[in-house]
Order: structure tokens, then C-alpha cells, then sequence
């Protein structure tokens, strides 16, 4: 059984010297096609944990299953690709590169993994969809911050990865730029079976999630589905 969706087992991750543990034995199970909010106050482990559930960061002990792969049995070379094609991720700021149209960057994990021809149709799609088209050939330095997310947020999903993380994706955003974003999500969610794991500050959202898990201190305070 391959699909499947992000499990963790006894995670721990400590940082500085002496160590403090900032994620403290955690397990946990995220169905295929869930959508989880992960809350808590700043510091409270979960841009860490969402690194480490990710493959962004390796945990000091402990296991993590994407998929059915184990994150750690795999090699550089064969978890670059299954990243690049499984997983689309967004971040508070959107990183797209500068110097590329919005095209490109949304192109560019299909690039990647040689498929940026078969996906150019699909690109155009997206930016359809998202509200983008007068951007396509525009560089992010002159799209408004709500249209570098959208763009960020295609670039995403250009491979349909069967998992999107998702760290603050409306923190920089107004209310109505982080309500469309949303709405992305729930339609990403809803039609594609895309899982997402999203970690957010906004109750309002966290609510919008059909499971919400709270840290604490790097230990799973609550969790709607316990
Ligand atoms: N690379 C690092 N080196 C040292 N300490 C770190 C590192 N990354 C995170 N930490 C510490 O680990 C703890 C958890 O950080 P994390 O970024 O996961 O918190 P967070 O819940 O995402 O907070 P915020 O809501 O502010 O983004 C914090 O105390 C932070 O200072
Ligand atoms: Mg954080």
C-alpha cells in the first residue's frame, strides 16, 4: 500500500547547545485528503513541525511516513523528486524567484522534473483560475502581494501533489486576500482530495479545516480528532 498520507512516530527535534527540545514526542496521523490546521502561540513548535513532517528538516529522532515512504530511507536524489512531485508548499512570503514571470515560476517544478511543455497548458489554467492572467508575464516585484500568493499558491499545485504544507500562507496578507486564499484551499482540498496540513495564527481559518491540532510547548495539546 503506497498512497497513503503523513504519519509521524515519536518525533523530537531540538535546537542550540545545550539542546532544548522544541518538538517533544510527537505522534501523529493525517489521513489521505484531510485538511489539518496546526495553531498554537509563536514558539510553540509549529513551522518545526511542519519542516520536519515535510522533509524540510530532519527530526533528532523519531519517524515520519509520506505517502507510504519512509522520509528517511530514501535517498537524497530519489526524496528530492518525490518532494518536488508529492508535495507543493507555501510559506508566508511567497519565494518566488524575481527575475522569472509568473508563468515561469509557476512552471517551475515542472521544469524540474522535464515536464514544463506537457504542464504549460495546465500553468495557464491556474492562472486562470486564481485571477492571474494579466500577470503572466509580469515578475513578482510587479504583482500585488495578494497576486504573488495566488502565484505562489500555482506554483504549488502545478504538479497536483497529493500533499500541499502550508506555513502562515495569509499572514502577509489583507482579509480579503487571505479569504480567497482560503477558498483556494478548500477548493483544492475538495475537488482534487489534495491533503493539507496548515499552520495559521487565524482562528477564523483554523476553522475552516476539518481537523485543528493545537501545540503547546512542542507537545499536541488538542487535536478535534483525538
Ligand atoms: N533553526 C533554529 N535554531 C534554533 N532554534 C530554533 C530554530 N528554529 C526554531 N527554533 C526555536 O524553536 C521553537 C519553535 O519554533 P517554530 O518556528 O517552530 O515556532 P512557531 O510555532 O512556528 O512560531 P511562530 O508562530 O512565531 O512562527 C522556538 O523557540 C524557536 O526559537
Ligand atoms: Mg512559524
Amino acid at each position: 500500500m503506497k498512497a497513503g498520507g503523513v504519519a509521524c512516530t515519536d518525533l523530537v527535534k531540538s535546537f542550540g547547545d545545550p539542546p532544548i527540545d522544541v518538538i517533544r514526542n510527537i505522534t501523529l496521523n493525517v489521513k489521505r485528503g484531510d485538511f489539518v490546521a496546526i495553531t498554537g502561540r509563536s514558539g510553540s513548535g509549529k513551522s518545526t513541525l511542519l519542516y520536519l513532517l515535510s522533509g524540510l528538516d530532519v527530526p533528532g529522532s523519531g519517524q515520519v511516513t509520506v505517502d507510504g515512504e519512509r522520509l528517511e530511507a530514501l535517498s537524497p536524489e530519489d526524496f528530492d523528486s518525490f518532494r518536488n512531485e508529492r508535495m507543493g508548499f507555501v510559506f508566508q512570503f511567497h519565494y518566488l524567484l524575481p527575475e522569472l514571470t509568473a508563468l515561469e515560476n509557476i512552471l517551475m517544478p515542472a521544469r524540474r522534473s522535464g515536464r514544463h511543455l506537457e504542464k504549460k497548458a495546465k500553468a495557464e489554467a491556474l492562472l486562470d483560475q486564481f485571477e492571474l492572467s494579466h500577470c503572466r508575464d509580469k515578475v513578482p516585484g510587479k504583482m500585488s502581494g495578494g497576486e504573488q500568493q495566488r502565484a505562489a499558491i500555482a506554483r504549488a499545485l502545478i504538479l497536483e501533489p497529493h500533499f500541499l504544507f502550508a506555513d502562515e500562507p495569509t499572514g502577509n496578507l489583507d482579509s480579503s486576500n487571505g479569504e480567497t486564499v482560503m477558498n483556494i484551499f478548500e477548493h483544492v482540498n475538495k475537488t482534487l482530495g489534495t491533503t493539507i496540513l496548515m499552520v495559521t495564527h487565524e482562528p477564523d481559518y483554523a476553522a475552516r479545516a476539518r481537523r485543528q491540532i493545537q501545540l503547546v510547548d512542542g507537545v499536541v495539546a488538542e487535536d478535534s480528532d483525538a
